[in-house]
C-alpha cells in the first residue's frame, strides 16, 4: 500500500508535468462572465485604453453563447471556468453532475478551445441538500482522497472527449474555495491540497482573496501576522501545481447585524468573496508574496476575477495591476517553463495501483457529509459531529453563516421571495406565517433524487411545498405564481438553456 502510494504520487507528478508543459503561457488576464458585464463591451473598453488582456477565462454559460464568443474573439486565449461539477462529493461519477454536467463541460471546452478547465473545490449540493452558494469540502484525509479519485474520473472524461473530437485535452484545475465564515474538518487546508495532488494529476488555482478568508476564518488572524501565516501556508500548499492565480474583490455582507469584529483594538472586517467589489490593497501585497515563492514553477496566468463588476472599475484595476505586476508575472511564467521541462526528465514512474476508497471508507465519508450539513444548518448539540472541527475557527463565526448568511441566501439571493411570490407572501403574512420559517423547511429532509441543480427552479419548487403546507389559503395562489415564474424563466433562457449564476 505504501509503495503503491509513492508510485502513484510519482506517476501523478509526472503526468501533471507533461500536461503543464503543453499549456501555453497565458500571462495577465481576466476571469469573466459572458453577460455580466457584457463581455464584448468590456473588451472594447480595454482596447480603447490600450489594455489587451493576455487571456479571458470564461465562466460557464450556454454552449451556443460560448461558441459565438469564440467567433467574436478569435485571437484571445479563452480558458474555461466550470460550474456544477461537484467533484468533492462521494457520489460524483454516478450523479447528474458527473454525467450530464461533465458532458456539457466537455462541449464548452471544445467551443472555447480552452487550455484548462478550472473548477472550485466546492459544492452546492451535498447529502441530498441544495445550497445557493458554494460550501467548501470537508477538510479531511478521506475527503481529499475521494476528491482526487473524482478528479481522475473528470480528467479521463475530458481526455476521452478531446480524443473523439481530435483536439488537445484541457487540464483540470482545482481552485481552493473561499471560507464563508467557517471551514470544517480535521486536516489543515494546505495539507488537504497536498494530499489531493499526491493522488491526482490536476493543476491548482490559488485565489488570493480566498487565501485571505482562510486566514480570517481559521482563527489564524488571532495568532499570526498575515505575512507569517501566508509564508507557512505556502510552504505546505503544493505551489508547484499552481497553474493560475486569481485576485478578486472582498466585501462584507451588507445586511443588518453583520458588522466587523475587533482584534487588538484594530478592526478586522468580516469580508467574504465578492467579485463585484473593489479589490482591497492587502490582496495585491499578498499576491506579491505569492509570486515570490520559489516553488511557483508551473504558473501560466494571473487573472483579476471581475464578473458583476462595473466596466470602469475593471479598466482602472487592470491598469494598476499591469503596472505593478506585468514584469513580475512574465518572469515567473518563464521560470515555470524552464523548471517544468527539467522536472519531466527526472521523473520516470510507469505504473501504480489506484488508491480508491474502500466501501467502508466511502460509508464513513457519506456520514461525515450528512453531519456536515447538520452542523451548518441546525443548532443541535455540536458534539454529534464526532471528530470534525472548525479548523481553528469559532462557533460564533459558524453561527454567522447559519443565522445570517444562510437565511439571506434562501430568502433573498438568486431571486427575492417577496418579488417572486408577491401574492402568496401577502397571504402568508396575513396568516402570521413568517417567511423565515422557509429556512428550516428547506433543510427539513434530503432530496437525493434531485439531479439537476438550478437554484432558481429549486427555490420555486420548495416554496410551493412550503406555502401549501403552511397555509391552505396560499395553496392555489402559490401554484399560479410558480407556473408564471417557470414560464418566464423558460422564455428568458430559450432556446439555449439556463445560464447558471456564479457565486
Ligand atoms: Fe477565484
Amino acid at each position: 500500500m505504501v509503495a503503491s502510494k509513492y508510485a502513484k504520487c510519482d506517476l501523478m507528478k509526472s503526468e501533471f508535468t507533461q500536461r503543464a508543459n503543453n499549456l501555453p503561457a497565458h500571462g495577465l488576464g481576466l476571469s469573466v462572465d459572458v453577460y455580466s458585464p457584457d463581455l464584448l463591451e468590456l473588451v472594447r473598453a480595454l482596447r480603447d485604453a490600450a489594455l489587451e488582456p493576455g487571456y479571458l477565462e470564461i465562466f460557464k454559460a450556454t454552449t451556443s453563447a460560448l461558441q459565438w464568443m469564440r467567433q467574436q474573439l478569435p485571437d484571445i486565449q479563452l480558458p474555461y471556468h466550470g460550474e456544477g461539477l461537484w467533484s468533492t462529493q462521494p457520489e460524483f461519477p454516478c450523479s447528474g453532475s458527473g454525467r450530464q454536467g461533465v458532458a456539457e463541460a466537455c462541449a464548452q471546452l471544445a467551443a472555447l478551445r480552452s487550455a484548462w478547465l478550472n473548477h472550485e473545490c466546492a459544492t452546492k449540493q451535498m447529502a441530498g441538500y441544495a445550497f445557493g452558494t458554494y460550501l467548501p469540502p470537508l477538510y479531511t484525509e478521506l475527503s481529499a482522497r475521494k476528491t482526487a479519485e473524482n478528479l481522475g474520473y473528470l480528467q479521463d472524461q475530458v481526455d476521452q472527449d478531446a480524443r473523439a473530437r481530435g483536439i488537445d485535452p484541457a487540464l483540470v484545475l482545482l481552485e481552493m474555495p473561499p471560507l464563508t465564515y467557517f471551514g470544517c474538518g480535521t486536516l489543515p487546508i494546505p495539507e488537504f491540497y497536498r494530499t489531493v495532488t499526491e493522488q491526482a494529476s490536476c493543476g491548482l488555482v490559488l485565489d488570493i482573496g480566498h487565501l485571505w478568508t482562510v486566514y480570517r476564518y481559521t482563527g489564524s488572524w488571532q495568532r499570526q501576522r498575515l505575512g507569517d501565516f501566508t509564508a507557512e501556508f505556502l510552504d505546505t500548499f503544493p505551489m508547484e501545481r499552481v497553474i493560475e492565480i486569481h485576485v478578486a474583490g472582498l466585501a462584507e455582507l451588507t445586511i443588518p447585524h453583520a458588522s466587523g469584529g475587533v482584534e487588538n483594538g484594530h478592526a478586522l472586517p468580516y469580508w467574504i468573496d465578492a467579485h463585484g467589489a473593489p479589490i482591497p490593497g492587502v490582496l495585491f501585497d499578498l499576491l506579491e508574496q505569492v509570486l515570490s515563492h520559489p516553488c511557483l514553477t508551473s504558473l501560466k496566468g494571473v487573472a483579476l476575477e471581475v464578473d458583476t463588476k462595473p466596466i470602469a472599475m475593471i479598466v482602472e484595476e487592470f491598469t494598476q495591476f499591469r503596472k505593478r505586476f506585468g514584469m513580475m508575472v512574465q518572469a515567473v511564467v518563464y521560470r515555470g517553463a524552464r523548471a517544468s521541462s527539467r522536472l519531466q526528465r527526472l521523473l520516470n514512474a510507469d505504473s501504480a495501483e489506484g488508491l480508491q476508497l474502500t466501501s467502508a471508507e466511502e460509508a464513513v465519508l457519506k456520514q461525515q457529509y450528512r453531519n456536515y450539513v447538520q452542523l451548518v444548518t441546525t443548532h443541535d448539540d455540536p458534539s454529534f459531529i464526532g471528530d470534525l472541527s472548525l479548523l481553528g475557527g469559532s462557533l460564533e463565526d459558524l453561527n454567522r453563516y447559519r443565522d445570517i448568511y444562510l437565511p439571506h441566501e434562501l430568502l433573498h439571493w438568486g431571486g427575492e421571495l417577496q418579488d417572486m411570490f408577491p401574492e402568496a407572501c401577502r397571504v402568508l403574512a396575513e396568516a402570521d406565517v413568517p417567511l423565515v420559517r422557509f429556512v428550516p423547511f428547506w433543510f427539513s429532509r434530503p432530496r437525493p433524487e434531485q439531479d439537476d441543480y438550478d437554484f432558481f427552479l429549486l427555490k420555486i419548487d420548495r416554496f410551493v411545498e412550503f406555502a401549501t403546507e403552511a397555509c391552505q389559503a396560499a395553496a392555489m395562489i402559490v401554484l399560479r405564481e410558480a407556473d408564471e415564474l417557470r414560464a418566464a424563466y423558460r422564455a428568458a433562457n430559450e432556446p439555449i438553456g439556463s445560464a447558471p449564476v456564479r457565486a
